[in-house]
């Protein structure tokens, strides 16, 4: 019988003014242990993850029969054990990471042999924006946009070289409420102001001018504006971060966690700043993950069958 693991980073979307559009992977992840059964089974080991989930409802399941219909494949059940580092609700892209579990799922049990391109497409139908799911999907800075064709276009940079600090506070908030307080339109010249603040930022994080892209990262006109009273002390821990050598600290997706972008080598400090200014907040020192999702099939259960 095979087994096989399927391993996703969790993703931090947006980065200022990206928004639904740019996403960087991060080196905390969720983990599927599968193993083919005669009844679809999910187990969770993780405190981020309820007990007793049902399968049915299952976001993992739920993307996996969705792949698995799109294709017209059968979907064998199986057993699937889930470890998560991702907490949900914060910001991280846990849907994202699920969704996307979900699709690899669909692609091994029904041997697709999906492209990329294929996954991708499938993710973004399922999540709305493309900007978590290609992120853990691909892994880096992944900028992404969907096309008039139905093509998705696609941008990574594997590496920039840059340290992140999250800061992730106790409480959740909902991605729904959080574009509930978005505006539906902007005028012209509100709309060119914007992108041009997102021009510079991924121009100069993609050409490694990393204080120029902080400098502007902090300037962001599509979302950061309208969700800040939705976080406690979101400029509190922009100037600590900023007072202890970050680049810039921005809103981590929809939030509430933020997200700094700090030189290599001032991590901990950063940090460990934030962690002492802000006692309740989960403060760690995370890294880009280069190379999003991937999977892991067990050899030796495959010889053994
Ligand atoms: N781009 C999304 C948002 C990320 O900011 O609402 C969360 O899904």
């Amino acid at each position: 019988m095979n087994k096989f693991t399927i391993t996703v980073p969790a993703s931090s979307a947006n980065i200022g003014p990206g928004f639904d559009s740019a996403g960087l992977a991060v080196n905390k992840y969720l983990t599927l242990s599968v193993e083919y059964s005669n009844v679809w089974e999910f187990e969770h080991q993780s405190v981020h993850l309820p007990a007793n989930p049902d399968p049915a409802k299952h976001l993992i399941y739920q993307a996996a029969k969705e792949t698995a219909d799109t294709f017209r494949a059968p979907l064998p059940p199986c057993k699937v054990v889930v470890e998560s580092e991702i907490p949900l609700a914060r910001g991280l892209g846990s849907s994202a990471s699920a969704i996307v579990a979900g699709i690899e799922l669909a692609n091994q049990l029904c041997q697709l042999s999906l492209t990329d391109q294929e996954k991708l497409k499938q993710a973004t139908m399922m999540e709305g924006h493309p900007d978590n799911v290609a992120a853990a999907l691909l892994g880096g800075l992944v900028i992404a946009s969907p096309l008039a064709s139905g093509e998705i276009g696609v941008f990574k940079k594997a590496d920039p070289q840059v340290e992140l600090v999250v800061s992730i506070p106790e409480f959740e908030l909902k991605t729904e409420d959080a574009r509930k307080v978005l505006p539906e339109q902007f005028s012209r010249n509100d709309a060119v102001a914007a992108s041009a603040v997102g021009n510079i930022v991924f121009a100069a994080l993609v050409s490694g001018n990393y204080e120029l892209a902080g400098k502007m990262m902090e300037e962001d006109l599509f979302h950061e504006p309208y969700r800040a009273s939705l976080i406690p002390n979101y400029r509190e821990i922009r100037n600590e971060a900023k007072s202890a050598g970050a680049y810039a600290t921005v809103i981590s997706g929809a939030g509430p966690t933020m997200i700094s972008l700090v030189p290599k080598g001032k991590g901990s400090l950063v940090s460990a700043s934030l962690q002492k200014r802000f006692p309740t907040y989960n403060v760690e020192l995370l890294k880009i993950d280069p190379y999003g999702l991937r999977v892991n099939l067990d050899l030796s259960s495959r010889l053994a069958r």
